[in-house]
């Protein structure tokens, strides 16, 4: 279903070529319109130099989610087309939507991960964050411990503090892979990528280590923002 703004601006556009005879026109403005909602990749460059994470390490991590972001906008493009042309009952149609989760959130909890990096100096213990944290874990404390021990568990994927919207409440989760386990209606506070190439570089099977340099680095007044 077209929203308003698609609406009046293909409304708009049909009257033009219509008149003018400017097919050529509508055409090339839809697909500005359909690009424009394409996903861009972001610029994490900054984080180089952060202590704890080689260039190398960093660089890679990048180009890996500059991949997320690519597929999601294939993906998208693709099953888009798709509808246009009666195909939503072909089995390719079914598997890229399964597909599309994975992608998507690929990409989007790689944006989490590098904006909740950057920082130093840890939490501000006055702020509502770290209050917040000690009321519903008992200390900041506990709450970190049970973090890092959900980022040193077993088998790849992601550590998630998440904060569930109905009643306000923190949990740390472990989300296994991108597209599963996410727990509906909260909200993603603080990501810890634990995936190995998020850290086998510099690390090798020491993610420990790993778990103690992103801790180091969390940009704390980042993550704070994103509380509800
Ligand atoms: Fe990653």
């Amino acid at each position: 279903m077209l929203n308003r703004r698609e609406f009046f601006t293909i409304t708009a556009l049909g009257g033009a070529a219509i008149i003018f005879g400017y097919s050529a026109l509508l055409r090339a403005t839809l697909k500005k319109e359909v690009k424009a909602m394409s996903y861009a990749t972001k610029d994490y460059s900054k984080l180089i130099g952060m202590e704890g994470f080689s260039e190398t390490l960093l660089k890679n991590h990048f180009t890996l989610y500059q991949g997320y972001v690519n597929n999601t906008n294939k993906v998208l493009d693709i099953l888009n087309q798709m509808l246009k042309d009666g195909k939503t009952g072909a089995p390719e149609y079914a598997e890229l939507k399964r597909r599309l989760g994975w992608e998507f959130n690929g990409m989007r909890l790689h944006e989490y991960y590098f904006e909740n990096l950057g920082g130093k100096g840890g939490i501000n213990k006055e702020g509502k964050l770290a209050k917040k944290l000690a009321e519903d874990f008992g200390s900041y404390e506990a709450w970190e411990k049970d973090f890092k021990a959900v980022g040193t568990m077993r088998g790849i994927g992601w550590a998630v503090l998440y904060q569930d919207i109905s009643n306000g409440k923190l949990i740390n989760f472990w989300i296994n892979e991108h597209d599963v386990s996410h727990p509906a209606g909260c909200n993603p506070i603080l990501i810890m990528d634990v995936f190995e190439h998020a850290f086998m570089i510099d690390y090798g099977l020491k993610r420990a280590d790993y778990i103690e340099a992103f801790s180091k680095n969390i940009l704390w007044s980042a993550v704070e923002t994103r509380l509800k």
